[in-house]
């Protein structure tokens, strides 16, 4: 090997040209592949005397450098030289990527679930077809009990077992929570729901709830109260209030539904609070003890309380959507609104 092959091989590459891709192609091969010149002088290389080989070495990573550079800026004419000759024009702007947006559904969750998060609650989750005990008979829904026709069900018809259904509530959930018999229980369970209602602006056969649960020894209604006035704090702004009135739920007692300040209004009476300066989120209680005692926990030593809230309507109270069937029909009119939200 000797230099001067070095020398001239690389003054060569520096003249080299190219019209097609073809063609760059075709010099690659000569210079670089397996039986390429550069590829030849690599092999020659070993047989050089141990004292050249540092010398030679060097000069050949450099060739081959050069050539591999020579080669890159030969394509890169061409591809420029391409575009001129079609007759486009490289200075016009790109066009805008036009970027999604979150749905006000997940970013609502997302919300209800990190304020949880905050006060030291788990997510747990469920599946979306149930049976019959989860939904409703560990909750204290006796068979041919009448609060069962509080949710409209769908049920799957199975010849062989028609206790199978799309579950209406994020509730069992609980129930599978409690059922893993790890206690003491903090969870939030967010999760797709379904009944049996004929759509309209304000009901839907879909929709979702986040439900949550706290088990523990010396759990009162106080405690219910303080954790649901925080959450209401933090989803609505630090001046909501809270109020709590009476109702029935059969896995509950006492149970309760929450009403928050009306934001909007600030309390003092609008169209979206209907004039009474309040509104609805979500129902509460404290675990009926049957519940406690039907999932394994007993009922003298825990107590705890529970809440559920849809997601669609805290969302719609917070944009103050007035038709839920804006969250199911994907109008990106509808969906561009929060793409600044998050
Ligand atoms: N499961 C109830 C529903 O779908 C909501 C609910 C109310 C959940 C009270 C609870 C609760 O955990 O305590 O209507």
């Amino acid at each position: 090997m000797n230099e001067t092959i070095i020398d001239e091989l690389s003054a060569r590459i520096k003249e080299l040209q190219a019209k097609t891709e073809q063609e760059v192609e075709e010099i690659r091969v000569k210079l670089l592949g397996k039986k390429g010149e550069i590829t030849r002088l690599f092999e020659e290389f070993r047989t050089v005397p141990a004292e050249q080989k540092r010398l030679f070495g060097q000069r050949l990573n450099v060739l081959k450098n050069e050539a591999q550079q020579r080669l890159a800026a030969l394509r890169e004419n061409m591809s420029a030289g391409d575009a001129a000759a079609s007759g486009d024009d490289l200075t016009m702007p790109g066009d805008e990527m036009p970027l999604g947006s979150r749905h006000p559904i997940s970013i609502t969750r997302e919300e209800i679930l990190s304020i949880y998060k905050k006060f030291g609650y788990s997510v747990a989750e469920g599946p979306e077809v149930e049976d019959d005990w989860h939904v409703f008979g560990a909750l204290n829904f006796p068979p041919e009990h009448p609060a069962r026709d509080m949710q409209d069900t769908f049920f799957i018809n199975n010849q062989t077992d028609n206790n199978i259904l799309l579950r209406t509530h994020t509730s069992s959930i609980q129930v599978r929570t409690m059922e893993t018999g790890q206690l003491p229980i903090r969870v939030v369970c967010p999760g797709r729901v379904f009944r049996n209602e004929a759509i309209s602006a304000r009901a839907h056969c879909i929709f979702h709830q986040v439900e949550g649960l706290y088990i523990d020894k010396n759990v009162s209604f106080a405690d219910l109260k303080q954790a649901v006035l925080l959450f209401a704090q933090e989803m609505f702004g630090p001046e909501t209030q809270i109020r709590l009135r009476p109702s029935y739920f059969p896995f509950t007692e006492p149970s309760a539904e929450v009403d928050v300040s009306c934001n909007i209004c600030k309390g003092k009476g609008c169209n979206i609070c209907k004039g009474t300066g309040w509104l609805e989120i979500m129902g509460c209680g404290m675990v009926d003890p049957n519940v406690l005692e039907a999932n394994g926990i007993d009922s003298k030593e825990y107590s705890g309380f529970a809440f559920g809230m849809g997601v669609e309507r805290i969302a719609m109270l917070k944009w103050q959507v007035k038709d839920l069937r804006e969250y199911f029909e994907n109008d990106v009119r509808f969906l561009k609104e929060f793409a600044t939200v998050v």
